[in-house]
């Protein structure tokens, strides 16, 4: 069990894993990339993830000149190849390499890059689940949209890496950000939830966010359910005043009860009855997938 990278589709040991010193993922951050797990060996929305990584390829005028087909084929066959019950799965695209210099057109061939790990020691601890995390609201702004769209999940991710550094060191487990306008976008690396009454609260999809595969599905199952849920800007005092409830979502983590922002208790200090049920609806819909998607 363990970990293994498919590299333009040959698969190695990470100790082999090398790209050139000059492909721009590196030297820029000039790529694109998904993140998903697998449950029960099943890479969880893979397509959906796919068609994201293509959406943030086109908004860096990144040209993918490989299938979806191919790279789904190609992780699929590197989960197989890694024996892990469950992987963290990382899908990157660099421009590629090439002479040294901004322009893109200098970028010769795209170089897609799988990693496959045990997803073990990639979630928070049970105790995130049972008892809420703490988040903190960053100085650190999200990425403006006319800079470079949040919506491209990009290697270039110094905006997070920044948030998540302030958040933790203000001992907080996870970042949230305000956009330039004082609204609350995003965590560093998950979308945010909050419940007022018995109504969930959650940015707009053009609030200058990463449109999370988890969100999605975390808006669907609770229409689903009947319950309310609005996508709308949310203010600083919503989150931080306001919510009754307060949770997290991503690929790898699923849905994180937040019980503190910065100082303030949210709620009565525990998962609040909406974030269980949501919990509860999302791993419904993860059973119903994993069993339409198992590969016999
Ligand atoms: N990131 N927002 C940001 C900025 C993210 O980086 C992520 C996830 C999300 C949640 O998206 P999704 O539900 O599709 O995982 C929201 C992954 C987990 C990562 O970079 O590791």
């Amino acid at each position: 069990m363990g970990t293994l990278v498919s590299i333009d589709g040959h698969i190695v040991p990470p100790e082999n894993a090398t790209i050139s010193i000059f492909d721009r993922g590196f030297l820029y951050g000039d790529s694109v990339y998904e993140v998903m797990r697998t449950y029960d060996g099943v890479p969880f929305e893979l397509d959906h993830h796919l068609r994201r990584l293509e959406g943030s390829a086109a908004r860096i005028s990144m040209v993918v000149p490989f299938a979806r087909s191919l790279l789904a084929e190609e992780t699929l066959r590197a989960q197989q190849a890694s024996g892990n019950a469950d992987s963290y799965l990382r899908v990157v695209v660099t421009r590629g390499a090439g002479p040294i210099g901004l322009d893109i057109a200098l970028a010769e061939t795209p170089c897609r890059i799988i990693i496959v790990k045990s997803l073990e020691g990639m979630r928070p601890p049970a105790s995130a689940y049972e008892e809420g995390v703490q988040i903190a609201l960053v100085g650190v702004r999200r990425n403006l949209r006319a800079a470079i769209d949040p919506k491209a999940k990009t290697g270039n991710y110094l905006n997070s890496v920044m948030a998540l550094a302030e958040a933790r060191a203000a001992g907080a487990y996870e970042a949230v950000m305000l956009d330039h306008r004082d609204f609350v976008t995003e965590g560093a690396s998950s979308n945010v939830f909050v419940v007022v009454g018995d109504v969930i609260l959650t940015p707009p999809a053009d609030a200058g966010i990463l449109i999370g595969v988890t969100r999605a599905v975390v808006l669907e199952v609770a229409r689903s359910a009947g319950l309310r849920v609005l996508e709308l800007p949310l203010t600083q005092e919503t989150l931080c005043r306001d919510a009754d409830e307060v949770f997290i979502t991503s690929s790898v983590r699923e849905i994180v009860p937040v019980t503190a922002v910065d100082a303030r208790i949210v709620g009565d200090g525990r998962p609040g009855p909406i974030t269980r049920r949501v919990m509860s609806l999302f791993s419904e819909y993860v059973a119903a997938y994993v069993k339409a998607h198992r590969v016999s």
